[in-house]
């Protein structure tokens, strides 16, 4: 907030950021008398599970923990070109074709581009209601009798406009006024409304961050423009779990789903080279394969290079430090790129074993085995720690053909056999020197 014209950023330092945006002055609760008290209520009570309506297109209906909700506002957050207007053309579209009324409004497509796509989609032949418009109060009037609706899409909330508010579309006073209009018309017409929100790396429009608090449901729409699959990840869910991921693959006929993403992930792999090592990861409640790469280049002069792609680039010095320390390996003078290959973002702690693989395959020259994956923590002393769903993950590893894992060494429960009931051979480690001493040394 600044109080008067302001030239210069104060916290960031930029020139010319600031946007000049008037706040209308609101009469304060005390102009309107004392308030009614509250209704309070015991915690057990009547509390019915909000009944759900899938949309068809299966990967978004598990992100969304199994279907839109009735009166509910859902954001699905994205870079430009990522494909958000694409998904939810070919969702809205399956949910007309069931029957259900669903409204489409388009605010940065004339109707003629929307039925293009709809062609180039195949779904030009669904009784979707399709609208150009950006007027909110217009908008607003067609949806104070929504009859039947079950879904309402607006794409894109930057691009609405509501006449009361004296600033321009894709402010942050607008955006923000708009969608509160939007999610009341959906509690009052118990439809689900979905805002899609471009993200925007300038600032000059208001980015979907601030409307992730207003809405029940958060989805951001991710992917790699290099790439032709797209992850949708469901990152706020009032209705159901967090965390779950939907994959799709861009196609000229518009988003496929991919069931089995591990297959599409691991398809481009070449067995046989040295800094490589496959990770079962899970994500959600989904376990996930991709390979992780490192790549390692001597630098002996200068300050060393440690670039990543896919993972969490603050984690990578630290397993470099417990390789030097705890593992003998010498890396300070080396450069390290690291890559998980394919373009998917992984964030668990339980890669961290993959990637000590594959910089251990690379400083050794020695490719790992073909058919093993791996997963586990570090921890700071080089021990190799626990992580959850160890079933789920060798599962999907013995799915994909793998033979073989190297994993946390599992608390004893008797003599387990080293060979799994689905055929995996176990190797299970307490220190990264067990991970180290599996390569050879020179
Ligand atoms: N006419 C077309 N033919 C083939 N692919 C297209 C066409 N139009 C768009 N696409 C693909 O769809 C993507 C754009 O998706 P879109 O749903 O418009 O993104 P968003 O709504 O997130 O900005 C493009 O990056 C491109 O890959
Ligand atoms: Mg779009």
């Amino acid at each position: 907030m600044h109080p008067r014209w302001a030239g210069r950023c104060e916290s960031c330092g930029e020139w010319n950021t600031i946007l000049e945006e008037t706040v209308a002055p609101r009469p304060g609760p005390a102009a309107k008398g004392a308030g009614r008290p509250v209704d309070f209520v015991h915690l057990d009570g009547s509390a019915e599970l909000p009944p759900r309506c899938p949309t068809g297109i299966v990967e978004l209906d598990r992100v969304l923990g199994g279907g839109l909700v009735p009166a509910s506002a859902i954001l699905v957050g994205g870079d430009p070109g990522i494909g958000k207007s694409t998904l939810l053309l070919q969702a809205a579209a399956a949910l007309a074709r069931t029957g259900r009324r669903v409204l489409y409004i388009s605010g940065e497509e004339s109707i003629e581009q929307t039925r293009l796509r709809a062609r180039r989609l195949g779904v030009q032949d669904t009784p979707l209601e399709l609208a150009a418009a950006i007027n909110l109060r217009d908008i607003a009037a067609s949806l104070r009798t929504p009859g039947d609706t079950a879904l309402v899409v607006i794409d894109s909330i930057q691009t609405m406009w509501l006449d009361s508010i004296d600033s321009a579309p894709g402010t942050v006073a607008q955006v923000r006024a708009c969608s509160f209009e939007l999610i009341q018309l959906a509690k009052a017409g118990r439809f689900a409304v979905v805002l899609v929100g471009h993200v925007t790396k300038d600032g000059a429009i208001a980015g979907p961050r601030v409307l992730e608090h207003m809405v029940d449901a958060v989805l951001y729409f991710e992917g790699d423009r290099g790439h032709q699959f797209r992850i949708l990840r469901g990152v706020k869910n009032r209705f159901g779990a967090t965390d779950e991921i939907g994959v799709f693959e861009m196609t000229d006929r518009g988003l496929a789903e991919v069931a089995n993403p591990s297959a599409l992930f691991l398809a481009e792999r070449h067995g046989n080279i040295a800094g490589s090592a496959v990770f079962a990861g899970v994500e959600g409640t989904r376990p996930v394969l991709v390979e992780v790469q490192a790549l390692l280049s001597p630098n002996p002069a200068g300050q060393p290079r440690r670039s990543v792609i896919g993972w969490d680039g603050g984690r990578l010095p630290m397993l470099l430090a417990v390789l030097e320390a705890r593992g003998g390996l010498r890396l300070s003078a080396t450069d390290v790129y690291l890559n998980v290959a394919g373009g998917l973002r992984v964030s668990e702690p339980a890669a961290d074993l993959a990637v000590a693989a594959a910089l251990v395959s690379a400083a050794t020259e020695t490719p790992t085995n073909a058919g093993m994956i791996y997963f586990g923590e570090i921890g700071l002393s080089g021990e190799v720690r626990q992580v959850t769903q160890v079933d789920a993950r060798l599962k999907e590893a013995a799915k994909l053909g793998f033979v073989q894992a190297t994993l946390p060494r599992r608390i004893a429960r008797g003599n387990r056999p080293p060979v799994q009931p689905n055929g995996l051979e176990l190797t299970e480690i307490g220190h990264i020197s067990d991970l180290v001493g599996a390569f050879p040394r020179e």
